[in-house]
């Protein structure tokens, strides 16, 4: 594989978005600083210079698109598993793809996509991890953030990298053989809101359940009184 490494660039998922065709997959690219980082929902992500990862990997899905829904949470369960593997505690994930520490997220990922056949997709998977955030660069975050300054040892950048790397390879892999039926268990396992009461807000409406987890689509499942339904979107919250 290659990756592609800058100190300085607009975004790591633009560049290989504007690159998807001399691609392959398990290709990434690395910036130490972004000057227009993206974030869902068109929003900014913050990307100041210092010990911050901005990542994006190229893949080819040998399917269609309508398979790929499953990828984000793929991606957030081997960014979990592998900061855990270097020491990180109170990590949980929260429907679809935000990455919490103590409750404060911590990373983001970003899934674009390049072209769709009726063969394969070919996908940009961003990912942005706060490691080391001053006061004055926080400031600018406008939803509550944490980093990794609060462990006894920093983990090494490069480390971690290279770590990410080959577990998200291994576990895309994976995915394309077998779907989401292994990442479930390890989705539940990591979800910050399993077995709590939620609110699950589609704009205009909302519904309250207890959290069930995933089901084999990557839906999130919630239990009311007339059972357990699966949903596809939506932005999910502790009832207030
Ligand atoms: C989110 O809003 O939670 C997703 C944030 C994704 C940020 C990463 S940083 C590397 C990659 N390049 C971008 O421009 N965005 C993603």
């Amino acid at each position: 594989n290659r990756c592609f490494y800058f100190d300085d660039t607009n975004s790591t998922n633009a560049f290989m978005l504007g690159h998807a065709a001399e691609l392959k997959s398990g290709d990434i690219c690395v910036a130490e600083y972004q000057s227009a980082g993206r974030g869902r929902r068109g929003r900014k992500w913050i990307s100041p210079y210092g010990h911050h990862i901005y990542a994006s990997l190229f893949w080819r899905f040998n399917q269609d698109i309508t398979k790929a829904s499953g990828f984000s949470l793929v991606v957030g369960c081997a960014i979990v598993e592998v900061l855990k593997d270097f020491g990180v505690e109170g990590l949980g994930l929260k429907w679809p793809n935000d990455i919490y520490l103590d409750h404060k997220k911590l990373a983001g990922i970003l899934i674009e996509v390049s072209q769709t056949t009726s063969q394969y997709t070919d996908l940009v998977i961003g990912f942005g991890i706060n490691m080391s955030m001053s006061a004055e660069q926080g400031e600018l975050i406008d939803q509550p953030w944490s980093d990794l300054s609060t462990m006894a040892r920093m983990p090494d950048k490069t480390a971690l990298l290279i770590k990410l790397h080959a577990q998200l390879k291994r576990d895309l892999q994976l995915f394309e053989k077998h779907g989401l039926s292994e990442f479930a268990t390890r989705w539940n396992a990591h979800d910050l809101f399993i077995n709590r009461e939620v609110t699950l807000t589609m704009s205009p409406n909302a519904v309250t359940g207890i959290c069930r987890g995933i089901d084999s689509q990557g839906a999130i499942l919630l239990e009311t009184e007339q059972g357990i339904s699966a949903f596809v979107g939506g932005e999910i919250s502790l009832r207030a």
